[in-house]
């Protein structure tokens, strides 16, 4: 029995849980016994990181990443495919789900990229992944890269998600007209590469469209069925953080005006999910001006920092980190503290506000953008009704991936 101030459809109840088999028995009134201290809310979901591992272990791998995701509240993380070598085929898709099966310390899932070396065999790759793996979503699809095989024209994109149904076709909607190869992360009309994008891919499809920066693409797509993440960076870092940030600057989309910024963030209760594009790289490679930011651990924390201040509403914030990405990517069991889903929470004392600091966090890189930001961590973390964090993360509660079989879409 997990008991306490409970999130519970929209609101906090005084409720104990009872969990089976790592589900949620029954939710009832509270019984005699031990409290929970501080408000029990579903553990969250990241649909966006990149934990790199194979040939770039030294910047993160699925152990650390995973570890660095528990730390921050988060049960199931999804990944994406941009890694060295590239998750193109079934093949690496197998040996990336082995790999997580060994090392992950949350529910783990994986994104199939897109290339121009496989888009006309798509569909068989996702049918054959599919006999064995649930795949949430095809991308991150870039429409500008530096990588050939990584950049997709519109047309390509348009003849996939024609043909390639039942799945989730996620987009890093930046135009190539705008931001030319090698060129400097923030560029002149920057901003318009992102509108533009989206003006163009809403007219194609439904899409999920990743870490959404401007206030102009986010109300296209509020008129359309598409679907969007923000980021923290986006909603709290502006272009005001260039001078704090110095080299750890370069992000892709770069960080935006502040009009944009408290659009984002005044709006956040019409964004569909929170995503942190979890993007490690190391200081050496920052230094050379890779684009990316940690973010998987502090993402939730800093969002429950601003919910207890009253900025925005718990009911947002549980909705964009746990319902709504378990609803548009279809993970069945997860998503709230419901009667049948998983026993996935995330305790959090919200007198204890701490100050974020690169050394206390779990993720290799070393480094956050959001150093002496105010946060509240976890206290606590349950994963499947156990707990799994108790100041450290305990060795052996290493989760099994692969548990998607049994939730898996027909295609
Ligand atoms: O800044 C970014 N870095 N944006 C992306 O979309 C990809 C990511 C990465 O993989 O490093
Ligand atoms: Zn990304």
């Amino acid at each position: 029995m997990i008991a306490g101030k409970i999130f519970y459809r929209g609101e906090f109840v005084e409720a104990g849980i009872e969990v089976e088999n790592g589900r949620i028995k029954k939710i009832g009134k509270l019984v005699e016994g031990k409290k929970v201290k501080g408000v029990i809310l579903p553990a969250g979901i990241d649909v966006h990181v990149h934990l790199r591992d194979f040939a770039e272990k030294e910047k993160e791998t699925i152990e650390t990443g995973t570890l660095s995701a528990l730390h921050g509240g988060i049960c199931l993380v999804v990944d994406q495919p941009n890694t060295k070598p590239l998750v193109e085929n079934a093949k690496t898709y197998f040996q990336r789900m082995e790999r997580a099966k060994k090392s992950a310390y949350v529910d783990y899932s994986l994104n199939l990229a897109l290339t121009n070396s496989n888009h006309e065999k798509l569909g068989e790759i996702v049918r054959k992944i599919s006999e064995e793996y649930f795949i949430p979503a095809i991308g991150e699809i870039f429409i500008q890269h530096e990588s050939e095989d990584l950049q997709i024209d519109y047309e390509t994109i348009r003849k996939v998600h024609e043909k390639v149904g039942g799945v989730v076709f996620t987009v890093h909607a930046e135009d190539p007209a705008y931001v030319a190869k090698g060129s400097p992360n923030f560029v002149f009309r920057r901003r318009e590469a992102e509108v533009l994008a989206v003006e163009k891919l809403v007219e194609i499809g439904d899409f999920h469209f990743c870490h959404i920066s401007t206030k102009d693409s986010a109300k296209r797509i509020l008129n359309s069925n598409s679907t969007f993440e923000v980021t923290p960076h986006h909603m709290l870092l502006s272009v005001d953080d260039y001078g704090r940030l110095g080299k750890l600057v370069n992000v892709n989309p770069p960080l935006r005006e502040k009009e944009d910024v408290r659009w984002l963030f005044r709006n956040f209760h019409r964004v569909d999910t929170l995503a942190s594009d979890h993007a490690p790289h190391t200081l050496e490679d920052k230094e050379m001006g890779a684009s990316g930011f940690p973010g998987v651990e502090t993402m939730y924390p800093l969002l429950v920092n601003i919910a207890s201040k009253g900025y925005i509403s718990f009911k947002s914030l549980v909705e964009k980190i746990a319902s709504n990405p378990a609803r548009i990517f279809g993970f069945k069991g997860y998503g709230g503290i419901e009667v049948g889903n998983f026993a996935n929470f995330a305790v959090f004392d919200l007198k204890n506000t701490k100050e974020i600091k690169a050394e206390e966090l779990h993720s290799k890189c070393g480094w956050t953008p959001f150093e002496g930001f105010e946060a509240i961590f976890p206290e606590k973390v349950y994963l499947r009704g156990e707990e799994v964090l108790e100041g450290e993360a305990k060795a052996g509660n290493v989760l099994e991936v692969g548990n998607f079989k049994n939730v898996r879409k027909s295609f």
